[in-house]
């Protein structure tokens, strides 16, 4: 055991059920304190009680004033995922959209799906009878990086009839609803994250070291700070995750195993089923997203928008 803190051993931590019996599971949707104001530049519909809200009233095709800047934000950091139905956006205007949050990303391992090669922030994630859809594994968006996104943005070009779902955890209300016996066993602890199991499939092992060079594996702590809230949040994930540091391999995974179940509770989460036009934009730092894959052949076409975030402290 390389316990070093004083709560029980992690088995006892753990316990059956994921840690949580059945009952009532409830949450705060916002952190203590937080000043909830009305908002009045647009509408708010809630579609979960912790997280996802539909925002009505505005057209992300407009400028976005300092106000309603603060207002989507605030709206963002309170929901983690807002839906804009049925925008009718073209790809400057959503790229404008998301670079009121900072810097764009360029993907290194999916750039063949780039539709524009020109607008390499954009990410086109076409899905059809040879390839069918690979995201359906809960995770927050590039955890292998030294700072990963803050958010994305993404809008449905194409999509089935039926399926094709995204779906959200709010990793918040995950790490609130741990005991504080494990709370305090996660205090400190780092999980290190690497893109070469996912990304490097197929790949051969020249091309896999060069990349190594640039992305090596990176230290986040298990339970990191929302920079903008001050609420802990669960930052595993089962897709990029690797290792605890510092724990034996079989108890560190039993572990991680225990943390990435709490995302699959359908309390913490919300569902948005794609129409054309739909633009999501979600919180990668309080959020964990999966999309389901029970469509193929059918084709789901998606152009997503990632901004650069802070490192996870
Ligand atoms: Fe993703």
């Amino acid at each position: 055991m390389s316990t070093t803190t004083s709560a029980p051993p992690l088995p006892a931590l753990i316990g059956p059920f994921h840690g949580h019996m059945p009952g009532p599971r409830l949450a705060a949707r916002v952190p203590e304190g937080w000043d909830e104001r009305p908002f009045t530049r647009f509408t708010v519909t809630p579609v979960a009680p912790l997280i996802g809200a539909e925002i009505d009233g505005i057209s992300l095709a407009d400028p976005i004033d300092p106000e309603l800047f603060d207002e989507l934000n605030r709206a963002l950091l309170e929901w983690k995922v807002l839906f804009f139905r049925g925008q009718d956006i073209t790809v400057e205007q959503h790229r404008d959209f998301a670079a009121h949050w900072g810097a764009l990303e360029s993907h290194p391992f999916i750039k063949e799906l780039v539709s524009q090669p020109d607008a390499v922030e954009v990410v086109r994630l076409e899905k059809n009878e040879e390839l069918s859809g690979y995201e359906n594994a809960w995770h927050s968006d590039v955890t292998w990086r030294v700072s990963p996104s803050l958010g994305s943005v993404l809008r449905a070009v194409e999509v089935p009839a039926v399926g094709g779902d995204t779906l959200w955890a709010d990793m918040a209300a995950a790490y609130d609803n741990l005991t504080p016996d494990m709370q305090e066993f996660l205090d400190g602890k780092v999980a290190v994250h690497d893109w070469m199991p996912l990304f490097g499939r197929g790949m051969d092992d020249a091309t896999k070291e060069a990349l190594r060079a640039d992305f090596p594996e990176v230290e986040h702590p298990i339970v990191r700070t929302h920079p903008e809230t001050g609420r802990k949040t669960l930052y595993v994930n089962r897709a990029f995750t690797q290792r605890v540091v510092g724990m034996d391999p079989v108890e560190g995974e039993a572990l991680l195993q225990f943390l990435y179940a709490q995302a699959a509770f359908p309390e913490y989460q919300c569902r948005l089923r794609w129409q054309p036009g739909d633009v999501a934009f979600w919180d990668n730092r309080s959020t964990q997203h999966y999309a389901a894959s029970d469509y193929s052949p059918q084709r789901r076409v998606m152009e997503r928008i990632t901004v650069i975030g802070d490192r996870p402290y």
